[in-house]
């Protein structure tokens, strides 16, 4: 394997950061000192100016194979999260057919194990994710599976999730909720309110995510079992998932970029592409999801990589399916988000990389899953799962410069600042300068 020193960036570790050398070789973490020698045949990589943590990870990818290849493979996506800074990504079981069984599972890791990044599943709750009967979650987790979801659709029947909550407790994982009451969501399009109003579209309460928010902690109080809340999008979400965690409850949560980025009145355009569930809400909900992410009150952002064919998105509104890209530029969008020149590097990667590896169990090896360990400390010894993050890049978000198979990304022509000049995943050399190498 190849041997790497990263020169005199700023390496930030769990509780602070320090100007310093890393030696990378043979897969692993071998020195991070003021001064590294550096070892013959080695690439030197110049990083002055820049953030050198742990690979980002996200929480929430979809990637569409099997089933809808054309809008993205498990391929396409990983190089996607490469270019993003991710080193690991957990794919979503909304495929077609769903990962509901042990061999769908096999078959999306055997994929992944062949794409540059480490590649993790979450299993499906219930089989076809139709919310009716539970699918063989111990047979998935013996394969490894740490995380269980019917995203796209939350668990309707609470009786249910009760059951799938108890069920799951021993085997050790943790289920992940899309919550949308899905009654009280009511077909809608958007969010529900003025501008809807405004529009004559239906919209979607906030108030059909947040009985469900409020649902599920009390079924998670009620059977012990951990709770991970997807996609979160108000302000009152957050605030009761942050006192169920105050309280002591295993509760962890995420924010998608979108959802702290864009808001309601981009459906003024009536396109599609700003079109995602749940949907993107008012400014107001929008500052305080940022404010949420600064106070370190959301375990993760998640990018909720939602490809979809251009065929699909430019259906009427109304027909075109929910869901937007995430991967290429959520470090960025995170970086402006938390105040850019005066962001915390700390912060920065609690949230893209050792609260998203925390929540997915990814922090420790996995023979069984073929991933290395992710959202680590920048100590030597641990795998080579190292991104650098260049703060003072300015750019411009392209949709024709895209690596994701799809082009449904909404932030075209958007100015950003802060971009992913180098990947190391699996002790190799993913991205440089800011491309796939
Ligand atoms: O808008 C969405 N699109 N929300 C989801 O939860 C699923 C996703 C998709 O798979 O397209």
């Amino acid at each position: 394997m190849s041997t790497f020193v990263l020169r005199q960036g700023l390496v930030v570790g769990e509780t602070s950061s320090a100007v310093r050398d890393v030696w990378i070789e043979d897969g692993l973490i071998r020195e991070v000192a003021p001064h590294v020698q550096a070892p013959k045949g080695s690439t030197e990589i110049d990083v002055e100016g820049c953030w050198v943590g742990p690979g980002l990870v996200d929480v929430h990818t979809h990637l569409r194979e099997p089933g809808h290849e054309e809008a993205e493979t498990i391929e396409s996506g990983a190089q996607a999260g490469a270019l993003g800074g991710f080193s690991a990504v957990v794919a979503m079981p909304n495929t077609e057919p769903a990962l509901d069984n042990p061999a769908l599972v096999s078959y999306v890791l055997d994929r992944g194990a062949r794409t540059p990044i480490d590649v993790a599943v979450a299993g499906a709750i219930t089989q076809g994710r139709r919310g009716a009967l539970l699918a063989p979650m111990a047979e998935m987790a013996a394969l490894g599976v740490r995380l269980f979801t019917d995203d796209g659709v939350g668990v309707q029947d609470p009786s249910l999730m009760r059951r799938a909550l108890v069920y799951a407790k021993p085997l050790g994982v943790r289920l992940a909720q899309h919550c949308e009451d899905e009654q009280l969501a009511g077909g809608g399009t958007m969010n529900e309110g003025v501008v809807s109003s405004r529009l004559g579209l239906v919209g979607r309460p906030m108030l059909a995510e947040e009985l469900m928010v409020l649902r599920d902690i009390e079924l998670v109080r009620l059977t012990g079992c951990p709770m991970h809340f997807m996609h979160l999008s108000t302000a009152r979400s957050i605030a009761l998932v942050s006192a169920a965690r105050l309280e002591g409850l295993p509760v962890t949560c995420e924010v998608a970029p979108h959802h702290f980025t864009l808001d309601e009145d981009s459906m003024t355009t009536f396109d599609p592409i700003f079109k995602v569930h749940p949907p993107l809400r008012g400014a107001e909900e929008v500052a305080a999801l940022r404010a949420a992410l600064v106070a370190g009150h959301v375990d993760a952002v998640a990018t909720d990589h939602a490809p979809h064919a251009p065929e699909m998105k430019d259906l009427p509104f109304d027909e075109a399916p929910p869901g937007m890209l995430g991967l290429e530029h959520a470090a960025a969008l995170t970086y402006e988000a938390l105040g850019a020149e005066s962001a915390s590097p700390l912060t920065f990667f609690s949230l893209l990389s050792r609260g998203p590896a925390r929540v997915a169990q990814l922090r420790a090896r996995d023979a069984r899953l073929r991933h290395g360990a992710h959202g680590g400390a920048m100590l030597a010894g641990e795998d080579a799962n190292v991104v650098v993050f260049d703060p003072n890049v300015r750019w411009t978000a392209r949709r024709d410069a895209l690596k994701s198979r799809a082009t449904n990304c909404p932030y075209d022509g958007r100015a950003m600042l802060g971009r992913v000049c180098v990947l190391i995943a699996k002790g190799e050399l993913v991205v440089n300068n800011g491309a796939l190498v």
